[in-house]
């Protein structure tokens, strides 16, 4: 399975501060945020992503994350010259994918849970059309809205409805077998002018194939699309830290948890951080590392 980060969008409601920098490098506390959805990509064992963003930010992001390869996996770069929609990621990423099985996520999506990785695995393994997971929310009129049957199929799928029929808001991350692709380049565009993935799911609802898991109670689902929601995600992380001492996407520690890197290769990812800044994650991973 090929994974897709789309880390594109003008970032308008978040203005100032996404000005001159793109949303998904702005922090969440203490990492920029494109760290969370890429640890979601590879807790769920994907070693080949591409990240897709607006042309101007591109060499931010490579800056960032280079090709993947201290991290034990593989990053690519495309730009999206304009927002097109979510779809159009499958459009962006087309020779990526290949005739692979892709997950998409969106750059801008912050999971967490401890059964994540479990869900993950195991979705991966039975997805057949395309899977999404759904979050209890108190406003689900801001999101995609499912509603399932006992059998956690979807039974219809809206947009951001003014009366939404089930309180589970659809986040940001999708599996999909590799007709998406075919079914993404057929899309046309919403009213909004923009390529709908509520429009991809759609047809794979259609055909029955399409399955919602809950992610229930027991996880945190955050989009960071503005100011509050971004300040609310990165006090989540920040509480998450101080209590229990962990780092929530921690891309390092995920590597070396899922064995893409060793110690000694943490180590020396810890130490980089520490020398050049004396920042506390460089500590954190020299002391994973057992250094
Ligand atoms: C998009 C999707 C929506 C989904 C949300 C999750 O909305 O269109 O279905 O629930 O992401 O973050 P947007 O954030 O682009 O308004």
């Amino acid at each position: 399975m090929r994974g897709i980060i789309l880390a594109g969008g003008t970032g308008s409601r978040l203005r100032p501060i996404t000005a001159v920098s793109s949303k998904q490098l702005l922090p969440v506390y203490d990492k920029p945020m494109v760290y969370y959805p890429l640890s979601v990509l590879m807790l769920a064992g994907i070693r080949e992503i591409l990240v897709i963003s607006n042309p101007e930010y591109l060499d931010d992001f490579r800056q960032l994350l280079g090709d993947g390869s201290q991290l034990g996996i593989d990053i690519g770069y495309a730009p999206q010259d304009r927002p097109r929609g979510l779809a159009d990621a499958l459009r962006v990423g087309r020779d990526f994918i290949g005739d692979e099985q892709v997950a998409l996520i969106l750059g801008d999506n912050i999971f967490y849970g401890h059964a994540l990785t479990e869900i993950l695995r195991r979705e991966r393994e039975r997805l057949d059309g395309c899977t999404l997971f759904g979050y209890p929310v108190s406003d689900p009129e801001r999101y995609g809205v499912a509603t399932v049957d006992d059998a956690g199929r979807i039974t219809s799928l809206e947009e951001k409805p003014a009366r939404p029929r089930s309180n589970l808001a659809v986040t940001g991350l999708y599996l999909y077998d590799n007709e998406a692709v075919e079914l993404a380049a057929e899309l046309k565009p919403s009213e909004r002018g923009e390529l709908e993935i509520t429009d991809l799911n759609r047809a794979f609802v259609e055909q029955g194939r399409a399955r919602l898991v809950d992610l229930g109670r027991g996880s945190a689902w955050f989009d960071t699309g503005t100011h509050d929601s971004l300040m609310d995600a990165s006090l989540f992380v920040q509480i998450l830290a101080k209590r229990q001492g962990i780092r929530l996407a921690c891309v390092e520690e995920v590597a070396f948890r899922m064995g893409f890197i060793d110690a000694g290769q943490l180590a020396v990812l810890g130490k980089g951080i520490l020398d050049a800044s004396a920042s506390g994650y460089g500590a954190y991973l020299q002391d994973l590392a057992g250094v």
